[in-house]
């Protein structure tokens, strides 16, 4: 099917059994069940996949909101208050709010998560944060990596996240993440984040970088250099980046809802289509750069702000986000993959980007 589309059956039906796909065709055509659900000619998708999310934190920083929307600019400076309120909460506290977080992406049909730590930054805090998301996916990623936090040495800290955290993370986590910006006085240099992924790396973990975010940087350099999975935001890209991306495993994952909370350009997404990039789409729930776990909005404003088709927004945000998380088994309707279905409360899946702001979307339970 070439990119862009997507297959569509009308009157379609699928046989699960033990949480997969055992049979997808015309409904007339479908074998047998024990049990049948009738969805009433809604549209089934598959569940999205929200690759990029930061759900562990306490706290919000609605003023900061506010601010920006007044014309302050972002620079990652916000983190640590983030970082302060999280550090203050129990563990108990934690999982509750995370649990809240996920409950309310099932509610609008995300059927996958990936949690980042990233708020903690000291071994234990950043150890107990991947733990607790670690409870509730398998998609954990170390992100010790988020800031250099606030009085400490540089250097100092460089050697506690390639070292003891590393070694008190690495149980929880599959992926190491790095914010990779020379655009913010906070986060990490190229060769920083070189020497953090190799060391991540180095421990079995497998590298995404959050790079070229507020303005044209080495983020997707060093995510393509480093095989890692993904590079996410990608909102300033230059030609030679655009070309490194194509010409690797690499995905491009875009956070329109960061462009949207924080008042930025959206990036520029046709040339990484055009080019052949895989793209994906993801919330970046986090409370600074985008408070919301909602892929039916990131999918509408791909579609308005981004010009991306229905169909290229709806891949991304399921396939698309599958493959940054190197999975094959979630983001399609397909024989042997997992049973994760979302059902919109509409006719079309046009009507996910059409009514925009519309709870039609939920995670299919049976
Ligand atoms: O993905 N850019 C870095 N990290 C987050 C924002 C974190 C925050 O401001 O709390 C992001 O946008
Ligand atoms: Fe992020």
């Amino acid at each position: 099917m070439p990119r862009g589309e997507l297959a569509v059956i009308t009157d379609g039906a699928v046989i699960i059994e033990d949480d997969r796909l055992r049979w997808v065709g015309p409904a007339g055509r479908a074998p047998e069940a024990d049990q049948a659900v009738d969805v009433g000619g809604r549209c089934v998708l598959p569940g999205f996949v929200d690759s990029h999310t930061h759900l562990v934190f306490a706290g919000d920083r609605a003023n900061e909101f506010a601010a920006r929307m007044a014309g302050q600019p972002y620079d990652g400076g916000g983190i640590a208050a983030t970082v302060a309120a999280t550090r203050a909460a129990s563990d108990d506290e934690l999982r509750v709010r995370v649990r809240a977080r996920l409950a309310e992406a099932r509610r609008q049909g995300t059927t996958t998560v990936e949690i980042k730590s990233g708020y903690g930054l000291t071994v234990a805090d950043e150890e107990r944060i991947l733990r607790i998301a670690a409870e509730s996916t398998d998609e954990v990623t170390f992100l010790g990596a988020h800031v250099v936090p606030p009085h400490t040495d540089r250097a100092d800290y460089l050697e506690l996240i390639t070292g003891e955290m590393l070694e008190a993370c690495r149980p929880y986590a599959r992926w190491i993440d790095v914010f990779c910006e020379p655009h913010s006085p906070h986060a990490f240099t190229e060769d920083e984040g070189r020497r953090i992924l190799q060391a991540g790396i180095k421990a079995g973990l497998t590298p995404r970088v959050h790079g070229n975010q507020l303005g044209p940087g080495p983020g997707v350099r060093l995510a393509v250099e480093s095989g890692a999975a993904s590079v996410d935001h990608c909102t300033w890209l230059t030609e030679d980046d655009v070309a490194a991306l194509a010409d690797s495993e690499t995905v491009a994952t875009l956070l329109p809802g960061v462009e949207f909370s924080t008042r930025s350009p959206y990036p520029d997404v046709r040339r990484l289509i055009d080019a052949g990039v895989c793209v994906a789409l993801a919330t970046d729930c986090n409370p600074g750069t985008c408070y919301s776990t909602s892929m039916p909005f990131v999918v509408a404003l791909a579609v308005r702000e981004l010009r991306m088709t229905v169909e290229e927004a709806i891949r991304a945000a399921t396939l698309g986000s599958a493959r940054s998380l190197r999975r094959n088994d979630i983001g399609r309707i397909a024989i042997g993959c997992r049973s994760d279905l979302a059902v919109l409360d509409a006719p079309d899946y046009r009507h996910l980007a059409y009514r925009a702001g519309v709870p039609i979307a939920a995670t299919l339970t049976y």
